[in-house]
C-alpha cells in the first residue's frame, strides 16, 4: 500500500519525535516519496502595499532570531513593517550554530566550554547539510551566501559492525549486497518464480538489469556473484601489467548477517540524497547574512529573555528581561518563533489550549562532538575525503570535514547521535564525552583516532539553554493541538520548523515563517485603511 510522506512521519514520529524517525527511516529502508515539486509560491510584502493603499505600517515584535524569526523579520521588513526582534542569546541563528575558536557555552548543568578551534576550523553544531530542493538554497542566493558541496555519502567511508568488530568500506558493502541480491533475484527469475508477474521478455530485461546492477555472472554461471573491482582492490590497478586484484566476497550469509544494507536507503531520502551543500565557512553564514539584512531595516535586541506575551485590546504586550532590567514592548502583532516547549513557559493570557498545544511537542535529543586534529589522517592514511561513517556504536555516525581538504589540520565530528545515545553522552561531563567518543572511534579507526587531537567541543542539545532539544516531534501532527498553532491566537502568531513537515530543517522554519508573513500581511491589508 502506498504510504504518503505525512503518514509515514506520523507513524514513526509518535513519542520519540524526529529522533526515532531518523533511525526508523533507515531501518525500514523507506525513502519518503516526493516529486520535484516547486517551493510553495510566496509573494513578499512590498512597501507599495502600504504607500498605495494609504495604510500605516504596523508594528511587529518577533520572538527569537533563529531562522524562522529572521525570515519573518526579513520578509515583513521588505514592506517596511516596524519590527523589533527579541533574542535571548547574543548571536543570531538559534540552532543554526557554528562552533569556532572563541565560542563559549554553558550548558544547563552549569558546565562551561570555551572553544580553542584554530582559525578556519569549525563544527556546525546544528544544521550541517542543505538539500538542493530546499528553499534555504534560494535564501543563500538572495543573501549572497557562498555554497560548496557537502559530502553526505561517500563510497570510501566505512560501515562498522560491533558484533564482528570489523569495518568495510561503503563501496564494498554495497557491491556485495547488490551483488548477492542480484544473484538471488536472477536465480529466482530463472527458476520461474516470477512467471506470474513478468512476461518472458520482461524477465530477460530484469536479468539484464541485475547483471549490470550486481556485476553478476551469466546464466551458465548461475548468475553467480563472485565480486568485482567495485569492492575495492587488495592490489590496486597500476602501471604496465598490473591490472589490480580484488578479494573474493564473503558468503551471502555473512553479508546478510552483517546487515550493512540497513544504511543504504538513507542516501535515497528526499532530504538526504547527494548532491548536498553547505555554506562556505560554516552554517551560521546564513544566520549572519539574515542578521545583516534584517538590521538594515529593523532592530534585533540580543540578550532579551522573554517573560510574558499578552494579547491587549488592539495589539500585544511583551515583557523581557535584559540583564537585571525588565522591559516592555508593545506592538500590533507578535510572531513567536521560539521552540514550542520553551514558549510554553511564557506567562500569557493566550486563549485556553494554546499553552497545552505548545507543551504537546516532544523535544528530541541529539548531540555532536567536534575533534580538531593536527593531521588529516583520514585523508592521508585512509584516502577518505569527506562523508560519513555509519556504526552500530552509540556514536552512531562519524563525519569527516567537507572543507579544507589536504590542509594541515581538520575537524571531525566524532559523533552525531540521537535519542538514548545522545542522552547518554549528554549526561557526561565534557571530558567524559570526549573519552567515550575516542574509545568508540578507536574501534573504527584504530589508535590514530586518539592522536594529534588539538581541540574539542561537544554539544548536547537537550542541555543547551533556549533550545533544550535538537528539534521536536509531535505525537500527532494533524490534530487540534498542532492545528491550533497554525492560526493566530488573537494578535500572536507562531512560526518555526516545528510547524512544518520539514521538522529539523531550516527550510521548515523558512516555510512556516513565510506562511505567517502571508497571513499577517493579508490580515493587515484586509483591515480598513
Ligand atoms: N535535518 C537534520 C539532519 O539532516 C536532522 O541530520
Amino acid at each position: 500500500m502506498a504510504v504518503t510522506r505525512r503518514q509515514f512521519l506520523q507513524r514513526v514520529g509518535v513519542a520519540g519525535g524526529a529522533g526515532v524517525m531518523y533511525g526508523t527511516m533507515g531501518a525500514l529502508g523507506f525513502a519518503p516519496a516526493g516529486a520535484a515539486a516547486a517551493t510553495p509560491a510566496f509573494t513578499p510584502p512590498k512597501a507599495s502595499d502600504f504607500t498605495l493603499t494609504g495604510r500605516s505600517r504596523k508594528k511587529v515584535v518577533v520572538l527569537g532570531a533563529g531562522i524562522a524569526g529572521l525570515t519573518t523579520a526579513y520578509e515583513l521588513g521588505k514592506a517596511g513593517y516596524d519590527i523589533t526582534v527579541l533574542e535571548a542569546r547574543h548571536r543570531p541563528g538559534g540552532r543554526n550554530w557554528t562552533v569556532r575558536g572563541g565560542t563559549k557555552e554553558t550548558e544547563l548543568d552549569g558546565r562551561t566550554q570555551r572553544s580553542t578551534f584554530a582559525e578556519g576550523q569549525y563544527m556546525n553544531a546544528g544544521p550541517a547539510r542543505l538539500p538542493q530542493h530546499h528553499v534555504t538554497m534560494d535564501y543563500c542566493r538572495e543573501l549572497g551566501v557562498p555554497l560548496e558541496v557537502f559530502t553526505n555519502s561517500n563510497a570510501q567511508a566505512w560501515i562498522y559492525d560491533s558484533v564482528s568488530g570489523t569495518k568495510v568500506r561503503w563501496r564494498e558493502a554495497k557491491a556485495d549486497t547488490y551483488g548477492y541480491v542480484s544473484e538471488l533475484l536472477a536465480k529466482a527469475t530463472d527458476k520461474g518464480a516470477l512467471d506470474a508477474e513478468l512476461t518472458g521478455e520482461d524477465q530477460e530485461r530484469l536479468i539484464a538489469f541485475l547483471r549490470s546492477f550486481g556485476a553478476i555472472g551469466d546464466a551458465a554461471s548461475g548468475y553467480a556473484y563472485t565480486g568485482s573491482g567495485r569492492r575495492g582492490y587488495t592490489t590496486d590497478p597500476g602501471a604496465g601489467l598490473q591490472d589490480g586484484e580484488y578479494a573474493a566476497p564473503p558468503s551471502v550469509a555473512d553479508v546478510l548477517a552483517r546487515g550493512a544494507g540497513r544504511y543504504f536507503s538513507f542516501e535515497m531520502g528526499w532530504d538526504q540524497a547527494m548532491l548536498m551543500f553547505q555554506p562556505v565557512g560554516g552554517m551560521d553564514r546564513i544566520a549572519y547574512a539574515f542578521e545583516a539584512a534584517v538590521e538594515a531595516r529593523s532592530t534585533i535586541r540580543y540578550g532579551a529573555e522573554v517573560q510574558s506575551v499578552m494579547n491587549t485590546q488592539d495589539g500585544v504586550e511583551v515583557t523581557y528581561v535584559d540583564g537585571a532590567t525588565t522591559r516592555t514592548v508593545t506592538a500590533d502583532f507578535c510572531v513567536c518563533a521560539v521552540p514550542p516547549h520553551i514558549a510554553a513557559r511564557f506567562r500569557t493570557n493566550l486563549p485556553p489550549g494554546v499553552q497545552e498545544s505548545l507543551a504537546y511537542a516532544v523535544p528530541a535529543s541529539t548531540g555532536k562532538i567536534g575533534l580538531q586534529y593536527g593531521r588529516r589522517w583520514w585523508e592521508e592514511d585512509e584516502d577518505l575525503y569527506g562523508g560519513i561513517t555509519n556504526t552500530d556504536l552509540d556514536v552512531s555516525t562519524i563525519w569527516y570535514p567537507s572543507y579544507g581538504y589536504n590542509g594541515r589540520r581538520g575537524t571531525v565530528v566524532g559523533y552525531y547521535n540521537f535519542g538514548a545515545n545522545a542522552d547518554a553522552y549528554a549526561a557526561l561531563p565534557h571530558r567524559g564525552r570526549l573519552q567515550k567518543a575516542l574509545a568508540q572511534g578507536r574501534k573504527v579507526h584504530g589508535p590514530v583516532y586518539g592522536k594529534d587531537i588539538e581541540s574539542t567541543f561537544s554539544v548536547a542539545w537537550s542541555k543547551i539553554r533556549y533550545s533544550e532539544g535538537g528539534w521536536v516531534g509531535w505525537p500527532d501532527q494533524t490534530g487540534r493541538e498542532y492545528r491550533r498553532l497554525l492560526r493566530p491566537s488573537g494578535n500572536v502568531y507562531f512560526a518555526g520548523d516545528h510547524l512544518s513537515h520539514y521538522i529539523a530543517w531550516q527550510a521548515g522554519a523558512i516555510l512556516s515563517a513565510r506562511d505567517v508573513v502571508t497571513h499577517l500581511h493579508t490580515r493587515v491589508m484586509g483591515a480598513p485603511a
